[in-house]
């Protein structure tokens, strides 16, 4: 037997290895000249998972950096697939489009240019899987259009929310970043307890929230619930 002597390390060896444009992606961005901050990869097998169980058609994405996991997705979605994206950094997105042009999935994959929380808002609804994963501070801002936006039955993914481990502890919240520290419990208070969601929190990679959207039935029977 081989032997083991570090959790973080042995679960990475189990990782499935990517294409080779997705390593190639992975290496690049991590250049101090071209830094772009992508999916950890335990998260990343996660949203692989998520992807293989609910087996959305329309997937939106709030924060493309390079392209990464909207490749990564639209790759695994079924026949008629497609994956919205939305990236507000030029030099991120022109390479988004890039990459996916190499990847030769422009068909199936849309990068919006823009402001997130501009673009939420003219988006039309209906889609049934959605991976948040843009400025921290902002997820609480971008909900009432998420939740319009998501299906009911869909899936709201939402990234980086234990932030490198001060949501859950004031002792490692650092100065600056104290208010994206408590916009983000906000959104965290605001998912774990909004009535038209079902949400789990997950310590995997920097911390991944799932939140369901109830189906109206799910939404009538908890409403009953609350009355007796
Ligand atoms: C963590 S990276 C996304 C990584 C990408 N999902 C991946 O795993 O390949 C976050 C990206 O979101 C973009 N972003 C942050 N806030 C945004 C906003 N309000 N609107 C649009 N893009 C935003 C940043 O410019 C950055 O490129």
């Amino acid at each position: 037997m081989q032997s083991v002597e570090n959790e973080r390390e042995y679960l990475a060896s189990l990782l499935p290895e990517r294409s080779a444009l997705l390593r190639e992606m992975r290496a690049a961005a991590a250049l101090p000249e071209s830094y772009a901050p992508i999916v950890a990869p335990e998260t990343e097998q996660l949203l692989v998972t998520l992807l293989c169980l609910t087996r959305p058609k329309r997937v939106l994405e709030v924060g493309a950096a390079v392209g990464y996991s909207a490749i990564l997705m639209a790759e695994r979605l079924p026949e008629g697939g497609s994956v919205v994206t939305i990236e507000r950094y030029k030099k991120h997105a022109d390479m988004a489009v890039d990459n996916i042009f190499r990847a030769g999935l422009e068909g199936k994959i849309k990068v919006i240019f823009g402001e997130a929380a501009e673009a939420l808002s003219w988006l039309d609804s209906g889609f049934d899987f959605i991976f948040l994963d843009a400025a921290k501070g902002q997820y609480i801002e971008f909900l009432p259009e998420l939740l319009r936006l998501l299906n009911p039955g869909g899936l709201l993914v939402s990234d980086n929310i234990l932030f490198h481990g001060m949501t859950g502890d004031d002792k490692n919240v650092q100065r600056r970043k104290i208010t994206i520290v408590k916009r983000l419990r906000m959104y965290l208070e605001a998912i774990t307890r909004h009535p038209l969601l079902t949400t789990s929190i997950l310590p995997v990679g920097d911390g991944v929230a799932l939140s369901v959207k109830k189906r109206e039935e799910e939404s009538a029977r908890n409403a009953n619930e609350q009355k007796d």
